[in-house]
């Protein structure tokens, strides 16, 4: 439901932007009015993605998410009735705590699924978290359309509804079982956690899941709390980070959100007849394509489909290339286009769209694993909200070559996925920290040998 409403949120304000400049325009008395609504919704969510480690802790992440859907139905209320006064300011403030939301939920579900699933699972459950809010997106473009709710009179219940899902949670969240692993590591209590494992899992011999999270306390039990910068400064987690935070950059800066954000002037551009329609055809794609990554990840693994993803997306964006550069020499040209459009979200689908987000809580242990999650959330809406911002402007410089860009960039995030991200498929969260100390001690000796050779031959 927490990811299902962010994904609402990020595709709503797509169909029916037009409608609702038209309404500013009318309370303001001016004629043309530029409403930057997806502006309002990532600003939060860069501060408040900063504050899941915080949320999480405080009193659990069930209860954390819990929390946090009062802001979805303040939210949700500002916008459903803002006619009631000035529908401006209304929206904008419903937007801006939507966006406050967004933050915190897509960083509170990916970390309670993955302390609670299963090894086996953990990457298919990790994808529900995305394949929620593919058909969050989806769901918003049906309903947006003009002829369902995007039009002069339903407009603000379409908006309103973005908070619908958070009541619903909230009924349904005190079933579920709290994270066995916050209360073990985190609280010491380990009769709960156990009895939180039955819940989740049915009645089994809990003893092994125990005995990991107990080895896993110790080792928390060693070091310090790890606040948000005493993981910047440490160097212990040093390579972790770097996969983390570059595995985030890498699916923004991919380009993908110019694709949902600015879709239908794309297929426009690319001399598409029906552009709404085809906007329609990218969220069915991106919700079939998930549903492809949630059977694959736990066999192929992580690393393989974002390095397939990566380098299909860098393929596609040339293609898109060549489509907008011959597209007034040759009419199929805009049909290139469109299937490169296609394929290009279908290969961001299959691994670097959902895997960023779980991998953070694979790559970390308890300690650090709500800071880590936290920055790597406020990497991710720093650079969704810097190409939502300036991706009009950067289509304007460089016209059909836009993509050219973005395809640099993905073969460099190729390149980095192929060096520095490991498998962590069936590893437990102590295996998959060994393997990074593993690769840092063996740095450190090769330093530590070229220090003494250095010294030797001086
Ligand atoms: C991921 C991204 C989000 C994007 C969506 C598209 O969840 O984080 O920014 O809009 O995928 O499916």
């Amino acid at each position: 439901m927490g990811s299902l409403q962010y994904g609402y949120s990020l595709g709503v304000i797509n169909a029916p932007q037009k409608v609702i400049e038209r309404h500013y325009g009318r309370s303001l008395g001016v004629h043309d009015v530029l409403v930057p609504l997806c502006g309002h919704l990532l600003h939060r969510g860069i501060f408040s993605s900063f504050l899941v480690g915080f949320v999480g802790n405080l009193r659990g992440r069930v209860k954390g998410m819990l929390m946090v859907n009062v802001l979805a139905i303040v939210a949700g209320l500002l916008m459903g009735l803002c006619q009631m006064w000035s529908p401006h300011i209304m929206v904008i403030s419903g937007r801006a705590v939507m966006g406050f939301y967004c933050g915190l939920t897509s960083g509170l579900v990916p970390m309670y699924i993955g302390e609670i699933a299963p090894k086996k699972y953990r990457g298919a459950l990790g994808t529900l978290h995305q394949l929620a809010v593919v058909i969050g997106i989806l769901l918003s473009q049906v309903i947006g359309l003009d002829f369902v709710l995007g039009n002069d009179a339903f407009w603000p219940i379409l908006l309103g509804l973005s908070g619908a899902p958070a009541i619903l949670q909230s009924l349904l969240l005190p079933f579920c079982p709290e994270s066995p692993r916050y209360l073990y590591i985190m609280l010491g209590k380990e009769q709960e956690a156990r009895k939180s494992l039955y819940r989740l899992k049915g009645p089994y011999d809990a003893t092994g899941d125990l005995e990991e999270m107990r080895r896993e306390k110790e080792e928390a039990d060693k070091e310090a709390r790890v606040s948000i910068w005493s993981l910047i400064r440490s160097p212990v987690y040093r390579d972790q980070l770097c996969v983390a935070l570059m595995m985030h950059i890498s699916q923004q800066l991919s380009g993908i959100n110019a694709i949902f954000y600015y879709s239908t002037s794309i297929f426009s551009q690319a001399g598409v007849a029906q552009p709404v329609y085809a906007t329609i055809g990218v969220g069915v794609i991106n919700t079939v394509f998930t549903l492809v990554s949630v059977a694959l990840v736990d066999r192929a693994g992580r690393r393989t489909l974002t390095l397939v993803g990566l380098g299909g997306m860098c393929v596609c964006a040339i293609a898109m290339t060549v489509g907008l550069k011959f597209q007034s020499d040759y009419a199929w040209m805009s049909y290139v286009s469109m299937v490169a459009i296609f394929l290009f979200v279908s290969f961001f689908e299959i691994g670097p769209g959902p895997i960023p987000w779980f991998i953070v809580a694979e790559l970390f242990s308890q300690g650090p694993r709500p800071a880590a999650i936290a920055l790597a959330g406020c990497c991710n809406w720093t650079s969704n909200f810097i190409i939502g911002m300036t991706f009009p402007y950067i289509q304007e410089a460089l016209d059909c070559y836009v993509f050219i860009l973005f395809a640099a960039l993905l073969l460099c995030f190729t390149i980095f996925t192929y060096m520095r991200v490991p498998e962590t498929k069936g590893k437990t969260f102590e295996e998959i920290s060994a393997a990074f100390q593993k690769g840092r001690k063996k740095n450190a000796t090769d330093t530590e040998l070229q220090q003494l050779k250095t010294s030797t031959d001086a």
